[in-house]
Formats: structure tokens, C-alpha cells, sequence
């Protein structure tokens, strides 16, 4: 059986709560493949190559963490990376009811593929990428909640946004 396992989600951006999953992910498998959503159904702040290259950025020290694009079916870019377990974060009982509904329509296009979900710390689990976004776009410090690179990127994405007085670049 293959021993990786994939996490998949938005990244935009990824969020020291999203690297605490991923280090005890990647503690439990030999490898993590961390796919990020080319077109998530929702507006992103950051492009896909942007948010693939925070990420990767940011995860440089765990060596068994591969980071990279997908596109469409979740399960289906499993299959064709091998992949049979998919990891999800549960911070609170407030992501039980899309986490649930996500893992069965999974289970249901493909029975072969299980969902393993992972708690992250305590000390993480109100962060959200939106949060931080916004905390970031009205100014605060978010540097408490993101890795450096990310941190770095919003900094500069708010200044830019600020200057031109454009709305958000969107990867759709
Ligand atoms: N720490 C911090 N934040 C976390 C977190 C953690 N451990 N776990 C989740 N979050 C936050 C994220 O920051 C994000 O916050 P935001 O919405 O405020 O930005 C939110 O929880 C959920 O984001 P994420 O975990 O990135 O998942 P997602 O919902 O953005 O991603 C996909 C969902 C991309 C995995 C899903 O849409 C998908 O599989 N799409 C492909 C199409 C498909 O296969 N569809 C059928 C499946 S039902």
C-alpha cells in the first residue's frame, strides 16, 4: 500500500494552524503531498503560485512535505498521485458539519480513499486564513498566526492593494 497521504485545501494563505497539522501529519506518514486548490470555491487574496510558493516556503523543514497545484475532483487527483488517505484538521465542533459532508461525498465517488482527521493544537484552533486576511488588510499584526513567508506576502499584498486602491486579485 502506498504510505503518503494528502492534505488538501485553500492555503490562502497557510497559517501556523495548517503547519501544526502538517508536522503531525507528515510525523505519521513517510510522505505528505499538501495539494492546493487551483480554483477553491471561494475568492482568494493569493494566486495559486503564490500560495503554492508560501507554502512550500514555509514548510521548507519537513522534508517529507511535497507542495503542489490541483485541480478538480479532490479524489481523483489522489488516484492518480497514489494517494488512498486524505488528511482534514477539526478545530472545533463548528467544522464537523462541512467536515462530515465533505469526507461522505469523498467516500461516496471514491470508496477506496479514506479521510483520517487530525486535531491541531488548542493554541490554534480559532486561526483562520480569513481572520488573518483580514486582520492584515485592516492594518493589525498577524504575525501571530502565520509563518514568516506568509506574513511577508500578505505585508506586500496589502501595501500593493493599498497603493493601487485595487480589490483582490482573484485566481479565478
Ligand atoms: N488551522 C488553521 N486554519 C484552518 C485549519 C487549521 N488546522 N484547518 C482549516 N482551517 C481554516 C482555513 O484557514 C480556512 O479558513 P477560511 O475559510 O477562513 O479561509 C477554512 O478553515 C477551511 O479551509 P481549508 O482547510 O483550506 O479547506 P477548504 O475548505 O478551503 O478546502 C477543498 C476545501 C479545496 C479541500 C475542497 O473544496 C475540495 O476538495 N475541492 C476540490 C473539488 C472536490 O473534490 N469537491 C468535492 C469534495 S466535497
Amino acid at each position: 500500500m502506498n504510505p503518503s497521504a494528502m492534505y488538501a485545501g485553500t492555503f490562502d494563505p497557510i497559517t501556523l494552524g495548517h503547519v501544526d497539522l502538517i508536522s503531525r501529519a507528515a510525523g505519521i506518514f513517510p510522505r505528505l503531498i499538501l495539494a492546493v486548490a487551483r480554483h477553491p470555491p471561494k475568492r482568494t487574496l493569493f494566486d495559486v503560485d503564490e500560495r503554492v510558493a508560501i507554502a512550500r516556503e514555509a514548510l521548507a523543514h519537513l522534508p517529507n512535505v511535497e507542495v503542489e497545484p490541483f485541480d478538480g475532483l479532490l479524489v481523483e487527483h489522489a488516484r492518480r498521485r497514489g494517494v488512498r488517505v486524505l488528511v482534514r484538521g477539526l478545530r472545533a465542533f463548528s467544522d464537523f458539519e462541512f467536515e462530515f459532508q465533505m469526507a461522505l461525498t469523498n467516500r461516496k465517488l471514491a470508496p477506496d480513499i479514506e479521510t483520517l482527521f487530525l486535531m491541531p493544537s488548542e493554541e490554534f484552533s480559532y486561526v483562520s486564513s480569513s481572520t488573518v486576511r483580514q486582520i492584515a488588510e485592516l492594518g493589525g499584526d498577524a504575525q501571530s498566526f502565520v509563518p514568516p513567508a506568509a506574513w511577508a506576502a500578505l505585508q506586500r499584498r496589502t501595501a500593493s492593494l493599498g497603493s493601487t486602491g485595487e480589490g483582490r486579485s482573484d485566481a479565478h
